[in-house]
């Protein structure tokens, strides 16, 4: 069966970017620069960016284009007993897809909200007791099914199926050129408005202002690194996936290169949006802005909401933030579920719409689990475990598999060959020793708090079960699926 085909170059960067570009830009960056020294967090995200993003991008886009094959089976061209690499990777995609999906579900709901900000002027309380209705919950007692937030997860996984369905040409790519530049020019559109509001540029000042104490901390280097791997969708299976549809005359440095800067530079974008947005709302409320600021989910579904509540024309502007933080994660959920659907296909040899079905049908059973009272607490568990222990962890292992036991010096032979600008050995030098020395002390503090202090005041049978638990059980699955089954491709030559 020949390979599916991105339509244009201009279609697969889209693609790229898209997936790239999603909700860890809006709702996780803004906040970490700012929690991590504001202006001089750039300095470490910069050099993650440099030694580890763009390296990583360049080796899985050529992995993918050479090797034609989704994770699975490039990892096991590379040898037979690399397979597992590429599965473990796909567990990552898989459970990432079922809760990410989730938040983008919320998206939804407060799109309408946001019409009439009917989420009130207590949007703390909205969002906890109204509208996720958290009570008296753990991850591991989640309560019953929430219908009101069923149904919005439904709408998105209708959207990631049809792309996936329809293929990687006439789905994928098609949404991404609808989407990208509708994102772009809402985003853009928000920021014209919001730039001139009064205490916008304190809000910049606040986000920008070097603390230069914090460089040395190791927190602030493990938080720039953690956040590369995610916000490029690199280490969990997806960019080897979408570029194993280039065609053969492709030009992977360029194209690299710019999917890492364009995604970046959206960050920067993203931070300069919201903290406009707090530093007006902080002035609103004779309040300095660190007593307005919050994290994560709460930045999204709590702070932002209340900031809309004191915008000019919030009927407009609170539906287009809404509608861009929605468009921004579908584009990347259609790319984590195209990681897992190429992969099958690969394996199962499935038609593709076959492959699409059972994803998507399964992915969508699975998610309900995040759509109960509880939902919330279990997204934070799994996303920490999934980002803190076992994307690191994927990336370090293929870092060394392609630094150490292969040789990356081939890599940069080959992508040189086919691209239009070379690279030097700067990249050798990254893959073999910065990235993986780097990731080897973030890994290993993480995993030592980790398993000393737990995680967020969760019950240790929570994290036995659902945290090491889930990581272990991935691992150990992605090995017997190497070892038990036919072998899915032959090492190349
Ligand atoms: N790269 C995607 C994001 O940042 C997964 O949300």
């Amino acid at each position: 069966m020949k390979r599916e085909q991105w339509g244009t170059r201009a279609g697969f960067i889209l693609a790229a970017v898209g997936s790239a570009i999603g909700l860890g830009n809006i709702w996780r960056f803004p906040y970490m620069a700012y929690e991590n020294g504001g202006g001089a967090f750039f300095i470490p995200y910069l050099f993650a960016m440099l030694t580890a993003g763009i390296p990583f991008m360049i080796m899985e886009f050529s992995l993918g284009h050479k090797l034609r094959g989704a994770a699975p089976r490039a990892f096991s061209k590379l040898g037979v007993r690399l397979e597992w690499l590429g599965w473990f990777q796909v567990f990552i995609a898989s459970v990432i897809a079922v809760y990410y999906v989730a938040v983008i579900g919320w998206a939804i709901s407060y799109l309408g909200f946001a019409f009439t900000q009917s989420w009130g002027s207590d949007t703390n309380a909205f969002f906890f007791s109204e509208y996720l209705k958290l009570g008296d919950n753990s991850p591991s007692n989640l309560g019953g099914l929430q219908l009101h937030i069923a149904i919005p997860m439904v709408i998105a996984w209708g959207i990631t199926f049809a792309a996936i369905f329809t293929g990687v040409k006439g789905g994928i790519e098609r949404a991404n050129k609808i989407m990208m530049p509708l994102l772009f020019l809402m985003v853009l559109a928000l920021i014209a408005r919001v730039i001139f509001l009064d205490g916008a540029l304190d809000g910049l000042n606040y986000l920008f202002q070097p603390d230069f104490s914090k460089i040395l901390d190791a927190k602030v280097w493990s938080a720039a690194y953690g956040q590369i791997f995610f916000t490029l969708s690199v280490g969990f299976a997806i960019m080897i996936a979408y570029s194993s549809y280039l065609p053969e005359k492709s030009d992977i440095n360029n194209n690299a290169f710019m999917t890492v800067l364009i995604n970046c530079g959206f960050s920067m974008v993203a931070g300069i949006l919201i903290f406009s947005v707090l530093g007006y709302m902080a002035q609103e409320q004779a309040k300095p802005l660190t007593e307005v600021v919050s994290a994560g989910v709460g930045l999204a579904f709590v702070t932002i909401p209340a900031a809309i509540n004191l915008l000019p024309a919030p009927y407009i502007l609170g539906p287009v933030f809404f509608l861009a933080l929605v468009v921004a994660g579908l584009s990347s959920h259609i790319s984590i579920i195209e990681a897992v659907t190429s992969a099958i296909i690969d394996k199962l040899k499935w038609s593709r719409k076959k492959a699409a079905s059972v994803v998507c049908g399964v992915g969508f059973v699975v998610s309900m689990a995040f759509a109960t009272n509880g939902g919330l607490l279990l997204l934070d568990l799994v996303d920490y475990f999934i980002n803190n222990v076992a994307l690191l962890a994927s990336c370090l292992i293929e870092l060394l598999v392609i630094g150490w036991l292969l040789k990356v010096s081939d890599i940069r032979s080959y992508v040189n060959s086919i691209s239009e600008f070379t690279i030097g050995k700067w990249f050798e030098i990254c893959i073999r020793f910065v990235s993986p020395i780097m990731l080897a002390i973030i890994l290993g503090t993480n995993l030592t708090n980790t398993f000393n202090n737990g995680y967020g005041g969760y019950a240790m049978s929570d994290l036995l079960m659902l945290g090491w638990g889930l990581v272990a059980a991935m691992f150990v699955i992605a090995v017997i699926i190497n070892v038990a089954s036919k072998p899915l491709d032959k090492k190349e030559g």
